[in-house]
């Protein structure tokens, strides 16, 4: 097996690879070096991914004689904020003299997120490209060119289709990530297989151990078969315009209202959300005679060894329900679900019962 793996993302002018290695950060200069993306890499990242992998990018880059100028932002969900874009931009400005600068994006999502719309709208746009380092973003935000910062009203809601050049994916980033953020990356790995790959999703039941042990062939199985997944949805729906993009979204209803419900920290992270959206959208489907109660204690057992919830605690049901409400009004009142019909396989609905909803939200609320 080559040393890194190659997954491409077509979109004719925008098209570009995602890289999947272990242990190949020596090599990224020379990845870089044939994009011509310019002289001065201009590296966002946070003071601890800086601190642990500063000493490993930054030679690489030298030695294509490119200059590295690192920004740094605050390890929270809060610098996805106007007041963090307008700080890194000004820093940009100060250096933007004589140079062609280019974003590297160094981190989880946040990061990444951040990192891409400061590119999409430096100067009207600059190259940029996605180096991931937690799991979520490896297998997820870092594709598809989806970068935003959050507004007091909401997430995510100033934001662009913005694609990078390259995703540079390296697998033994994730051996300094703690196993919570392990974990929810995990959450999105498993969603991949029950709405596109049961291969990847039998995989997940038998060999879990060896992801949580960072098994090399393992992580890299887990984040090919993720990143080949979202880069054909993204290649065949990059703007979510045709309804095809709409699969990932397979559990992120109920999630994002428990994730909103919670204010976006600590008590639930993004995977743990949609863990319960998972289960809960199961349920759904099952009470739709949409999939069997087998599929539906597979997903269920899957979600659960993998150490994510698959109950809700301490958040009322009518929170939960309000903020489901107020996401509803974006989609022009109907709702719409993800919903499985197998392992590997899923269909979206439209209108399903509110009371169906409730029932099924209440009976995962375990105040314990
Ligand atoms: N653009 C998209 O398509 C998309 C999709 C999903 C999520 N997102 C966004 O992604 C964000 C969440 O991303 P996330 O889960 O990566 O969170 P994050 O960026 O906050 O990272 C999680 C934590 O892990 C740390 N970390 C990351 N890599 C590490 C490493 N290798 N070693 C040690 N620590 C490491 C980070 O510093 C942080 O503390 C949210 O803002 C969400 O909106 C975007
Ligand atoms: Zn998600």
């Amino acid at each position: 097996m080559k040393k890194v793996a190659r997954i491409s993302v077509n979109l004719k002018e925008r098209s570009y690879d995602i890289f999947i290695g272990f242990n190949q950060l020596r090599s990224l200069g020379n990845f870089i070096k044939k994009l011509d993306l310019g002289n001065h890499a201009v590296i966002i990242t946070n003071p601890k991914i800086k601190k642990l992998y500063q000493s490993k990018i930054t030679p690489g880059l030298k030695k294509n004689n490119n200059q590295t100028t690192y920004i740094e932002i605050p390890d929270s969900e809060k610098s996805k904020s106007l007041n963090c874009l307008k700080s890194a931009i000004g820093k940009i400005v100060k250096i933007d003299i004589k140079t062609r600068l280019f974003i590297i994006a160094l981190g989880g999502g946040v990061v990444g997120d951040l990192g891409g719309f400061i590119a999409a709208v430096y100067k009207r746009g600059i190259p940029y490209i996605q180096i991931p380092t937690s799991l979520l973003a490896q297998v997820d935000s870092s594709i598809g060119g989806k970068v935003a910062v959050d507004l007091p009203q909401g997430k995510n809601l100033l934001g662009a289709f913005y694609q990078p050049k390259m995703v540079f994916c390296d697998s033994s980033f994730l051996q300094t990530l703690n196993l919570r953020q392990l974990k929810t990356g995990l959450a999105e790995v498993i969603k991949y297989g029950i709405i596109a790959d049961k291969q990847l999703f039998e995989f997940l039941e038998n060999n879990y151990h060896k992801v949580f042990k960072l098994e090399k062939d393992a992580l890299n199985y887990i984040i090919n078969q993720s990143a080949a997944i979202k880069a054909r949805v993204v290649s065949e729906d990059e703007r979510e315009t045709k309804g095809i993009r709409t699969i990932l979204n397979y559990g992120h209803t109920i999630g994002h209202a428990i994730e909103a419900a919670c204010g976006y920290e600590a008590d639930y992270t993004h995977g743990e959300a949609i863990s319960i959206g998972m289960v809960c959208a199961a349920e759904i489907a099952h009470h739709l005679n949409l999939c069997s109660l087998k599929t539906l204690g597979r997903i269920e057992s899957m979600i659960s060894i993998a150490g994510l919830p698959i109950h809700i605690k301490n958040v009322p049901l009518a929170k939960i329900m309000k903020t489901y409400l107020h996401d509803k009004k974006f989609i022009r009142g109907k709702n719409r679900f993800v919903l499985p019909t197998n392992i590997g396989k899923v269909e979206v609905h439209e209108n399903i019962p509110e009371n169906l909803i409730k029932k099924v939200v209440s009976e995962r609320i375990k105040n314990k």
